[in-house]
């Protein structure tokens, strides 16, 4: 005989907060993604329905056209509707495109809202048509009072206060927008679905809908999700998968600048990163960051170097800092700061061994300049070289770029695309580059000038000693 207790369980099913893997029964690890303690319990709406599975055949209808010769098959390159603003047009290779799910993620605060409503504002501007603002977190005369601060001025940019999806529907095959913005995914919710709007389950079957509005009928969709830094909320990241493009909003705490950054683009480029500055009039585009991240009348000085690191394609130059003070009661910290610890530990024991720095037991403190990050290896000869000019006490010269992955041996690697980080450099005033001398020669394919000088080294001591 089944108790109450069970008949209940049977509608209840388990989610993967990280990647969306179900199961029905509670799990400590998920056994996709191998995240600890990522399950979560919701209703399965398949269940519900008592249609197993509709979500995914729906995903699957607009797509299934019968088999067709690839030579046959006519199209002309994806049409890209651009809003008019550099650093949002660039990252979507273009623009938006038509019939497209775009999903926009980030903390609670960082700007979602004011800039969708600008690229709202913008989009609706360029293209002559309708667009669709939906908000289930802010009144309509609390998103006019952000537009009249965010001088947003359309014509045709219709505003709705709503979270029912299926209302929401019903305001898109009235009005017809050719751009629509949900804003969120977390407070937007189905009736026939149970389970409260932000549940794994609402999320997953309204984004499946959404998907289907878009490809039906043409629409670029932007679907907005709160993530915290945990990762604490279901939510976006369950819905990488299932959308077209996904763009991550992030920042520093401190900082007044946010990145956009592409994680998934079916129609364009990936890792490429946007930047924008939060004003009091919403959020402007910085089409030098470079000038951002690096302070202002740079002197010459101990324990900091130039790196030039690579954002997608473009190129950054970042200020690295180093700091470097004997360890009280023998137990070295090593702190790092918009870095990766572990590489920073190798870079120790490198010049530790092999330029023969006394580093063992002191303290080292890395930092990058602006709350930026380097994440590539491209940037271990900057950082090496900040950390034994911290050491050492030499003076790094303020104009002088620091290029080259450093190897376990000492030795100066090449990094992939030399000639567009010197070009970067010379651009922005430096006069004098660190590189590998293996890359010299794609480096000389540069008519740098004779303002601009290369330093070829082939090791990290041999570049410790030119700069003594
Ligand atoms: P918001 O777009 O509401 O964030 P999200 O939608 O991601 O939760 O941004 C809110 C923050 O932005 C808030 O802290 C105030 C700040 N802000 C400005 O500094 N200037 C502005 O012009 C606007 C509209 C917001
Ligand atoms: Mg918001």
């Amino acid at each position: 005989m089944k108790t109450s207790f069970q008949s209940e369980k049977t509608s209840s099913i388990f989610f993967c907060r990280t990647c969306g893997y179900k199961s029905f029964k509670w799990l400590g690890k998920c056994p996709e993604c191998d995240e600890w303690n990522s399950l979560v319990e919701d209703m399965d709406p398949a269940e519900i329905t008592g249609k197993r599975n509709a979500g995914s055949k729906r995903l699957t209808a607009f797509v299934s056209s019968g088999p067709a010769l690839l030579k046959d098959i006519n199209v002309t390159e994806a049409y890209k509707i651009p809003a008019g603003i550099g650093e949002f047009d660039r990252i979507l290779g273009g623009g938006v495109v038509p019939g497209s799910l775009i999903l926009l993620g980030g903390p609670p605060g960082i700007g979602k809202s004011t800039l969708m409503l600008q690229i709202a504002g913008r989009l609706q501007v360029q293209t002559g048509g309708c667009v669709l603002y939906v908000s289930g977190e802010e009144s309509l005369a609390q998103i006019k009072n952000r537009a009249q601060r965010l001088n947003v001025s359309a014509d045709k940019l219709y505003l709705l206060s709503e979270t029912k999806l299926e209302n929401i529907i019903a305001a898109v095959n009235n009005i017809h927008p050719g751009i629509v913005i949900i804003d969120s995914i977390q407070t937007t919710y189905k009736d026939t679905i149970e389970g409260g709007a932000g549940s794994v389950a609402q999320i997953r079957e309204c984004t499946v809908e959404l998907v289907s509005l878009a490809k039906s009928n043409n629409i670029a969709i932007f679907v907005l999700g709160h993530v915290t830094k945990e990762g604490e909320l279901a939510g976006p990241k369950l819905l990488e998968h299932m959308v077209d493009t996904v763009l991550y909003f992030e920042s520093e705490a401190t900082h007044a600048y946010r990145i956009l950054r592409v994680f998934k683009n079916r129609f364009g480029p990936v890792q490429e990163i946007g930047v924008f500055h939060m004003c009091h009039d919403g959020l402007r585009e910085v089409s030098n960051p470079s000038m951002i991240f690096l302070p202002e009348n740079r002197q010459k000085t101990a324990g900091a170097a130039c790196v030039c690191a690579l954002e997608g394609t473009r190129p950054l130059l970042l200020e690295i800092q180093a700091l470097v003070s004997r360890a009280p009661y023998n137990m070295p910290r090593r702190s790092v700061n918009g870095g990766d610890v572990n590489r920073v530990i190798m870079l120790l024991a490198v010049l530790e061994k092999r330029a023969k720095l006394p580093l063992a037991n002191c303290d080292v403190f890395v930092n990058v300049g602006g709350g930026a990050r380097v994440k590539e290896a491209a940037g271990d000869l900057g950082v090496a070289i900040a950390i034994a000019s911290a050491s050492v006490n030499f003076d790094v010269d303020a104009g002088m770029v620091f290029i080259g992955e450093v190897s376990l041996d000492g030795s100066v690697r090449t990094v992939p695309c030399l000639t567009e980080r010197l070009s970067e450099a010379r651009r922005l005033g430096f006069r004098q580059a660190m590189v590998p001398k293996a890359g010299l020669p794609a480096a000389n394919v540069l008519k740098l000038g004779s303002g601009f000088e290369l330093l070829p080294v082939t090791s990290l001591s041999e570049c410790i000693k030119i700069l003594k």
